[in-house]
């Protein structure tokens, strides 16, 4: 049977009812995603390099997973596969129980459309658009009208404490603040999955911190499962499950941070 390897509970001193680090998952415990041998390898010129190498996890549902590494250990290339921004070279991922890895470019958009959220590192806000209008964009491509697209977008606004700000363009809000509207963004389709890719890599300390903090709390009140790719241990909560990448390979973490 496959075996949950590398993913571990992030809860040196747990008392909760989360499993400890080198326990295999409870047989009822729910996964968002399962990768099961995953490799990717890309070719440049003729060279050809493996950025992942044949990564098994499963990812639990409504919980917050953060996937930690040194620069240039595949992070990026794992959410992208997780995404279905790009397809592994071998291996299998699962989505929602569905066999996602070989999903041609249109079922994998509108599966990704549906289902996934997305927070990068440089936010992808559009500048020429208000903080209202962007969150209110992943909408358009749906069939809900102008009044319901402006409430959705101003819930989640309120939600991530932007409420005051909705008229304002992005180059008059701060660093901090388009984060938060990105994090608007990504959830305003009530998606099962959000994937952020270094989402506090150009904030301070204390805002970071303040970052991660609103995620969890979106993360309780919505039922949204993250999976979080940082550099930075300092964001990584008690509690969280973490998953560690070194050179392409899934490893165990021990008592991190
Ligand atoms: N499109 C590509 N073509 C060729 N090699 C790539 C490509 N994308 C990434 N790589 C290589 O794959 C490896 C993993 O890259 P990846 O972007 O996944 O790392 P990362 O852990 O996200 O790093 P960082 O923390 O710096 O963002 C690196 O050695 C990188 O040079
Ligand atoms: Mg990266």
């Amino acid at each position: 049977m496959f075996r949950d390897e590398n993913i571990r509970d992030y809860n040196p001193v747990s008392t909760s009812s989360h499993y400890s680090p080198n326990q295999e998952a409870p047989p009822n415990a729910e996964s968002i995603a399962v990768f099961k041998d995953v490799e990717k390898e890309y070719v440049i010129d003729k060279y050809k390099f493996k950025a992942l190498k044949g990564a098994s996890c499963k990812i639990p549902k409504g919980e917050m997973t953060f996937l930690f590494g040194p620069s240039g250990s595949g992070k990026t290339t794992f959410l992208n596969l997780l995404g279905l921004l790009d397809q592994p070279t071998a291996g299998e991922i699962y989505l929602m129980g569905e066999k996602v890895s070989d999903f041609n470019d249109n079922r994998a958009a509108d599966f990704r459309s549906k289902n996934i959220g997305f927070i990068f590192q440089s936010f992808n806000l559009i500048s020429v658009l208000s903080v209202l209008e962007n969150v209110e964009f992943p909408l358009l491509h749906d069939n809900i009208n102008r009044s319901e697209r402006r409430e959705r977008a101003e819930h989640y606004l309120e939600a991530v404490g932007l409420g005051e700000l909705i008229n304002r363009n992005i180059g008059e809000i701060s660093g901090g603040q388009r984060q938060r509207v990105a994090i608007a963004r990504a959830l305003v389709t009530n998606p099962a999955l959000v994937i952020a890719d270094e989402p506090t890599a150009n904030l301070d300390i204390r805002t970071s911190q303040e970052i991660v903090d609103l995620m969890t709390d979106m993360k309780s009140k919505f039922k949204t499962s993250f999976v979080i790719c940082t550099h930075d241990e300092t964001l990584i909560n008690e509690g969280s499950r973490l998953i560690h990448i070194v050179d392409g390979l899934l490893q165990d973490t021990g008592g991190l941070k």
